[in-house]
């Protein structure tokens, strides 16, 4: 906090008004300066960060042969903003999909694989239909006693390494990851094929883990398993909570990956800045992980952890989303009817089908990610089609129009801004929208250190606004030269922190809709 500014040259008036409160009018000379840097300025005013780090996002993670839920698509949209900010304000952003593509299921699911014939289960799964392959197996697993047997065997071969399991293996995963792409693909996302770091990649590095924590004496045994008692966790009767580490069938689990990965991060890979993008319900599971890893030295200052949950996304009916006959949304479908619902909306009937087809995606899609990002992240999110599709409200779409629209005066002129006129800030809406324009660097400081995104888009709503009165009260084009030139500029810098700001949140802004 600045408990003193220098702000000489930049006050035209300064008076008390009413106790606690002083008015400031900035001079109108020394904000048109400020504007035109940021005009000048192709970030916009927002400086690359003085201090990199290597910061890790671990984000989307859905599960093999398992269909991903909403869950995972505000994991996805969330962190995939985490990472377009980060990577945009400097800083050296590893993608980490912690896809969950080991552990006991995959028993059941190779043989289930087996049963079918690996063309059938191949077909299955590149469909997409995960959930009906998962299905499959669950079913026989549960009421099939010699399947069961068959898939425990199929377990205990996977985790030796025999070669035939592991090849039936490494085909449930790449089929689904070929699923998950297409999910990727179709959502916009920076995720690619090489961020995929699943639970298996940490096989090898679990019995060191267990050894070290051993050693450290940090292991103790509790009902034949080795646990962690981390400092600070306690049960409803002050008994001390544990994290299983190594379970009593001598098989590792979802702690122990998650504490291998953390020295794999901080260790291996020097980060120093660790983002796991996980739903709220994990939020203990990730305290604990991340206690113990301190108390044995891998998560030391200045490495830091966070968990940036999020809450359920429920139906406007306040139950949890499901689809019309109940079942769990698929995502693709759900992704497409998005983009179904916004061609509908599309106004613009001087665009070619193929561009309409792309605004329709941009908007569509654009709705999603704004509808989520622009909910408080702690919160339950509501999923609404309606009021998340509009071109009125707290909506992408409104963002997106307002940018189209600001966009349109340049096209109706026939001229492109120029980036060095002089500003001239004479209306109340101009000195306004400078006012807004300029606060975009600290909302974006603000946004990297919170990672509360529905600050960005409060600020673009706000903006947008005052961009309307501008427009609403100052001709443009009509205007002498040089006030038009200012005003123009004014219009491009407005675009421009639209876009931006969009942008960042991983939303396209056509130029016309
Ligand atoms: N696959 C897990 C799930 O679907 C999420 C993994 C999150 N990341 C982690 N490092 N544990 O719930």
């Amino acid at each position: 906090m600045l408990s003193r500014a220098d702000l000489t040259g930049l006050i035209a008036t300064a008076e008390l008004s009413g106790p606690g409160f002083i008015n400031v009018r900035l001079d109108d000379a020394a904000l048109a300066g400020l504007l035109a840097e940021v005009a000048a300025d192709d970030r916009l005013g927002v400086g690359v960060t003085s201090a990199p780090e290597i910061v890790i996002v671990d984000y989307s993670a859905p599960n093999v042969a398992k269909e991903m839920h909403v869950g995972h698509l505000r994991s996805t949209v969330i962190g995939d903003a985490i990472a377009r900010l980060l990577e945009w304000l400097g800083h050296d952003v590893r993608r980490a999909n912690h896809v969950g593509d080991w552990g006991t299921p995959f028993g059941m699911l190779i043989e289930h694989l087996l049963d079918l014939g690996e063309t059938e289960a191949a077909h299955e799964l590149s469909i997409g239909d995960l959930n009906g392959f998962y299905q499959g197996a669950w079913v026989k697993f549960s009421s099939d006693p010699a399947f069961a047997d068959r898939s425990r065997q199929r377990v205990v071969a996977l985790q030796s390494g025999d070669e035939t399991t592991l090849r039936l293996w490494r085909m449930l995963v790449d089929e689904s990851e070929k699923y998950f792409l297409a999910v990727y693909a179709l959502l916009g996302t920076t995720l690619t094929s090489r961020d995929f770091c699943g639970e298996s990649f940490y096989n090898d590095l679990l019995a060191p883990v267990v050894d070290e924590l051993g050693a450290l004496g940090l292991l103790t045994e509790s009902d034949g398993a080795q646990c962690a008692f981390p400092a600070g966790f306690t049960g409803r009767s002050g008994e001390p909570q544990p994290i299983i580490v190594r379970k009593r069938d001598g098989g590792f689990g979802y702690g122990a990956t998650d504490l291998a990965a953390i020295r794999h991060r901080t260790q291996t890979m020097g980060a120093t800045r660790l983002l796991y993008v996980v739903g709220s319900p994990q939020h203990q599971h990730f305290e604990m992980v991340y206690q113990t890893a301190r108390e044995a030295g891998w998560l030391v200052a200045p490495a830091r952890a966070t968990h940036v949950g999020f809450g359920l996304v429920v139906g406007p009916d306040g139950k949890k989303l499901a689809s019309r006959s109940g079942e769990a949304i698929k995502l693709v479908e759900l992704l497409e009817e998005a983009v179904t619902r916004a061609a509908a909306l599309i106004v613009d009937s001087d665009l070619d089908a193929a561009t309409q087809a792309d605004v329709a995606r941009a908007v569509g899609i654009g709705a999603i990610k704004y509808a989520d990002l622009s909910s408080d992240r702690i919160k339950d999110y509501v999923f609404h089609w309606d009021r998340m599709l509009s071109f009125t409200g707290d909506t992408g779409a409104y963002l997106q129009y307002a940018h189209a629209r600001v966009q349109s005066i340049f096209r109706r002129g026939e001229v492109a801004p120029d980036r060095g006129a002089p500003l001239l800030l004479v209306e109340p809406a101009e000195r306004a929208l400078a006012l807004e324009l300029l606060a975009f660097p600290s909302v974006v400081e603000t946004v990297a250190e919170t990672l509360q995104f529905h600050r960005l888009t409060g600020y673009l709503q706000g903006l947008a606004g005052a961009y309307t009165s501008f427009f609403e009260t100052c001709p443009v084009l009509k205007s002498s030269p040089e006030i038009r030139a200012s005003r123009l500029l004014l219009c491009d810098v407005t675009a421009r922190t639209i876009a931006k700001g969009l942008a960042l949140l991983g939303i396209e802004s056509p130029s016309r809709m």
